[in-house]
């Protein structure tokens, strides 16, 4: 190539990179600065952005490429709270401080940088791109920090750690997904990133779809970005993980506390039917001895699939089979589809064709698309009259005494997969298009069925969606759909459950068993032996699947589950009380090792990426069916195994031995555990026992003890039993602290146990056998030498007083 050549072609590259850039629009440098009490409105080159304090741990920025809109979202519930912010500017930069966060904006060009108050670089914009638009699509880039982990991201498959992946937020019906599919189900725009000791949250509050980019196959940065919209993101930082989801639940909101047979186990198939089999469903859970809240109904309880009506062959009275079911202990789950089936004559088609509620193509014609029905006419959730008009149609499901709403098909899914872009949906009064609204129909379907649920039971209502949006926590529990009945598939299904945890939502839970194909009695049995460490507990299975309940894997797996199903009712004064935590400040109920070990690199490791907290005491080690040893990794502290007692120190690797009977976890030394006594249903009493567990440790620990009615809203006007018990192991000693709250406590005794504290010299402790925790199975020989020995723990019967008492050993 001679030099005239090479010229040319130096020309030509210039000309493809000057086309190139013309397609990327950056945000530009900044032309003006308006600062006002906690905000700061700055014009750049080619954008308008608005940055704001919303608390001392969290900053909100806004860009677009035109004047901001008025602000809306489905998403946040708080408004900015007024808090001490020093703004100040020079030509360069822009500083927004607060106690502690630091924003610096540097003007030439615009580019965000957040810093701790002492000074270290948390997060900041990629130098070269740092927020641009290509065509409608905005995204900001980040600097990848060396070492960087991102987790979180809500309901998305793939590691624990997220690095070096990209994934897309589509709300997405995904039967059988793979393990790696993307999207699936739900968004949650909200991730954590760490590096170098610190760790931070970004919550991209934009519904179109988006992407985000954790560094896939770039060392360069990371992103985030939507395909319309402005760029609307909030940055928090604290110092632990667990303060960064109280923070983003505090924008987001919370979930209420769940009626208490919620927490039950549930018993589903795709479909049980008619009435006879569900009476044969619930009569063989209780003679077998398998404790049972829920029962759950699938699509062919009603007539042609039509939403809000009965099969009358299959049911022929609703009502009377839901009072048989209650005094039976048993509360009814139905499903319920958006999709609502264009029929003439049909109330709830008519009613909505007269209030006019349904999505709209451009042309004002209803959209219809088709579902198990057939053609459907779909409720716009997004607009309030729509969200009336569906809390009016539960009445009926409310007067037929039911107590759980399943939210199905809701991303919305139809025949095809195709929902058209052009759907005109009225977004509270702003209309948007199918791009805007996609991935907020679930939550506004869950808001709508959880209103109207409640207003028709006159109770809290149970309700479980299969599509969100963040905040759906606010309305709803989530399961993770249609998985397969595959090692793989359990134990993706706890990464699932740890990551829609770490993204604010506490009520989680999977297809216990697997949804498509059918579980081998091995895997069955280490399903339910996890499930039982689900915040929602169900067995559920396909339409064309062998039967999946209990006591069809044979006597081994039918002992097993309920040796588990036992344990889990006997931790329901735990279990509550965890639940009680997540309404408080949004801590999950199944907790993945990141938020309390964030900087251990091991628990990342894929070897030990599934192991997972059960509330603040139980170290949960999941592991395939058919596993005969694992290894396993004790995060620092000390550890109890929870069936022999031996203690295990932390910070180390160790190989263990697994066997289907059960499932390894172990207890967290200094850990308090309520229990009650076993139970069929919670609609049974225990005895006026609890048991106080108490597990010596080298750390003192306090622990809410939460307790109300289980059913009703009286717990917001005060009416419920709450306390704290402290153990502080330099003093030697357990304080239960004054009660707070109007009701009285189902127990009128408390039994204090002490695992691991050897001789005790104070008080009247006796020699006892922790049978409390233990599931002890005949098929196991290891089981069998515990049932005979058991492990030896002190313990001692006191009278529930609601004074202050403390307990010395
Ligand atoms: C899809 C759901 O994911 C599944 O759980 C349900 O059984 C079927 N729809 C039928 O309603």
């Amino acid at each position: 190539m001679n030099i005239k050549q090479s010229g040319f072609l130096v020309f030509l590259l210039a000309l493809a990179s000057i086309s190139t850039n013309a397609q990327v629009k950056s945000v530009g440098k900044v032309t003006s600065v308006n600062i006002h009490n906690q905000q700061v409105d700055i014009v750049t080159d080619n954008a308008f952005a608005t940055i704001s304090v919303y608390s001392a741990n969290v900053i909100r920025v806004r860009i677009d490429k035109q004047q901001l809109a008025a602000d809306f979202s489905y998403a946040v519930i708080q408004t900015p709270q007024q808090t001490k912010a020093a703004i100040t500017q020079n030509a360069q930069e822009v500083d927004i401080v607060t106690d502690s966060l630091h924003a610096r904006i540097t003007k030439i060009p615009f580019l965000v940088t957040f810093y701790t108050p002492d000074g270290k670089v948390i997060n900041q914009d990629e130098t070269g791109f740092t927020t641009s638009w290509v065509n409608e699509s905005v995204t900001t880039y980040k600097k990848m920090q060396d070492g960087e982990r991102f987790i979180g991201l809500g309901e998305k498959t793939g590691n624990l750690d997220r690095k070096g992946n990209g994934y897309t937020n589509w709300n997405t019906d995904s039967f059988g997904y793979a393990t790696n599919a993307d999207p699936i189900y739900s968004t949650i725009p909200f991730y954590i990133g760490i590096h170098h000791g610190i760790n931070y949250g970004i919550f991209m509050d934009n519904t179109y779809q988006s992407d985000f980019n954790f560094g896939a196959s770039n060392n360069r940065f990371s992103s985030f970005g939507a395909r319309g919209g402005e760029m609307n993101y909030y940055f928090i930082y604290h110092t632990h993980i667990a303060d960064i989801i109280t923070s983003y639940t505090a924008l987001t909101g919370r979930m209420k506390m769940p009626p208490l047979w919620s927490l039950g186990y549930q018993q589903n198939r795709y479909s049980y039917y008619p009435e006879t089999e569900v009476f044969r469903i619930a009569g063989t859970l209780r003679e077998k001895k398998i404790p049972a809240d829920g029962i759950t109904l699938d699509i062919h309880y009603m007539d042609h699939y039509k939403v809000f009506t009965w099969d009358k062959n299959r049911f022929a009275d609703p009502k009377a089979m839901n009072n048989k079911l209650k005094d039976m202990g048993f509360k009814l789950t139905v499903i319920v589809d958006p999709g609502v089936k264009v029929e003439k004559g049909y109330g709830t088609y008519e009613r909505g064709l007269t209030q006019n509620i349904f999505a709209k193509y451009p042309d004002s014609t209803n959209y219809s698309g088709e579902v198990w029905p057939g053609l459907c006419h779909f409720p716009d959730f997004t607009n309030p009259k729509a969200r009336a008009w569906w809390g009016t149609e539960m009445k009926k499901y409310g007067d037929d005494g039911i107590s759980g709403i399943w939210n199905d098909m809701n991303e919305i899914a139809t025949w095809g997969q195709k929902m058209p872009d052009n759907i005109i949906f009225d977004y509270d009064g702003k209309k948007a298009s199918n791009l805007q609204t996609h991935n907020v129909y679930a939550l506004q379907m869950a808001r709508a069925s959880y209103d109207g649920a409640k207003a028709a039971m006159g109770k809290r209502p149970f309700i479980l969606t299969r599509a969100g949006y963040a905040g759906l926590q606010r309305y709803s529990a989530i399961w993770t759909g249609d998985n397969r009945s595959e090692d793989s598939h359990m134990l993706l299904g706890v990464r699932l459950l740890n990551s829609l945890g770490l993204s604010g939502v506490a009520f989680t839970g999977m297809d216990i068993g697997g949804f498509t194909g059918n579980a081998t009695p091995s895997l069955f049995a280490k399903w339910i032996q996890i499930g039982a460490f689900n915040p929602y507990f169900r067995n559920h299975t396909a339409v064309n699947t062998k039967s999946a309940e209990p006591w069809t894997f044979g006597e081994e797996v039918l002992e097993i589950s309920r040796n588990y199903i036992n344990l889990r009712y006997k931790l329901l004064p735990y279990l509550y009380s965890t639940f009680y935590e997540a309404t408080q400040n949004g801590h999950p109920v199944m907790r993945s090792l990141a938020i309390d070990y964030t900087f251990d690199q091991n628990i990342y490791n894929e070897q030990f990426q599934n192991q997972y907290l059960f509330g603040s005491a139980f170290l949960v080690m999941p592991f395939e069916g058919d596993a005969k040893f694992g290894k396993v990794y004790f995060p620092q502290g000390k550890w109890y195994d929870l069936y022999s007692g031996a203690v295990q120190t932390g910070g180390e690797e160790k190989i263990i031995q697994l066997s289907s009977n059960k499932l390894p976890v172990y207890v967290k030394q200094s850990s308090i555990i309520p229990m009650q006594s076993l139970v069929q249903s919670t609609s049974q009493k225990p005895t006026d026992t609890l048991v106080v567990n108490v597990y010596q440790g080298e750390i003192p620990n306090k622990y809410v003890y939460y307790e109300d009615d289980g059913e009703s809203y009286a717990y917001e006007n005060g009416s419920f039993y709450k306390r704290t018990i402290s153990y502080d192991p330099a003093k030697k000693a357990i304080t239960f602290d004054k009660v707070e709250g109007s009701a009285a406590s189902k127990f009128n005794n408390i039994k204090l146990v002490l695992h691991g504290f050897g001789a005790t010299n104070k008080g009247d402790w006796n020699d006892d056998f922790a049978s409390y925790l233990t599931p002890i199975s005949k098929f196991d020989p290891q089981g069998n030498a515990n049932a005979a020995e058991g492990e030896k723990v002190k313990s001692m019967v006191i009278k529930n007083s609601s004074a202050q008492f403390t307990i010395n050993y």
